[in-house]
């Protein structure tokens, strides 16, 4: 069912430090921030030959990266995100299969303007796993 390797997602606190990072030291092509409120994170993308990665940055009172940043406060690998055909389809089978969607289930826009969910990190390995149609 899933497809390619969309992204890498790390949270970071200081998105314009942590973009430095990447562009200055590690000598990556980074995105300009991002402002997302109905996911409650600033993002930027850096493009790599192969894949992608996202820096997120809590944006307002409620982010859902807030108490993930305070349990790691240097930052960490948040999620992944694997592409999928059809995310309704694809959800669809996921929960006749036991596990978990977050939120409402139903699949809402995310940073490249496309349909995603999150699933259970419980479910997968402990690891948050986002789903974002191709
Ligand atoms: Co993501």
């Amino acid at each position: 069912m899933i497809g390619r390797l969309n992204h890498v997602a790390i949270a970071v606190r200081d998105i314009e430090a942590a973009s430095g990072i990447y562009r200055s030291t590690l000598g990556a092509q980074v995105s300009a921030p991002e402002a997302l409120p109905e996911h409650g994170v600033t993002v930027v993308f850096i493009t790599l030959p192969n894949t992608k990665i996202e820096l997120l940055e809590p944006l307002g009172v409620d982010s859902p990266i807030a108490k993930f940043l305070e349990k790691n406060p240097d930052g960490g690998i948040h999620h992944l995100c694997y592409e999928v055909d059809d995310i309704e389809q694809a959800r669809d089978q996921l929960l006749s299969k036991g596990a978990r969607v977050l939120g409402s289930g139903e699949p809402k826009i995310g940073a490249h303007g496309k349909p995603v969910l999150f699933l259970h990190p419980k479910d997968f390995l402990g690891s948050l796993v986002e789903l974002e149609q191709a």
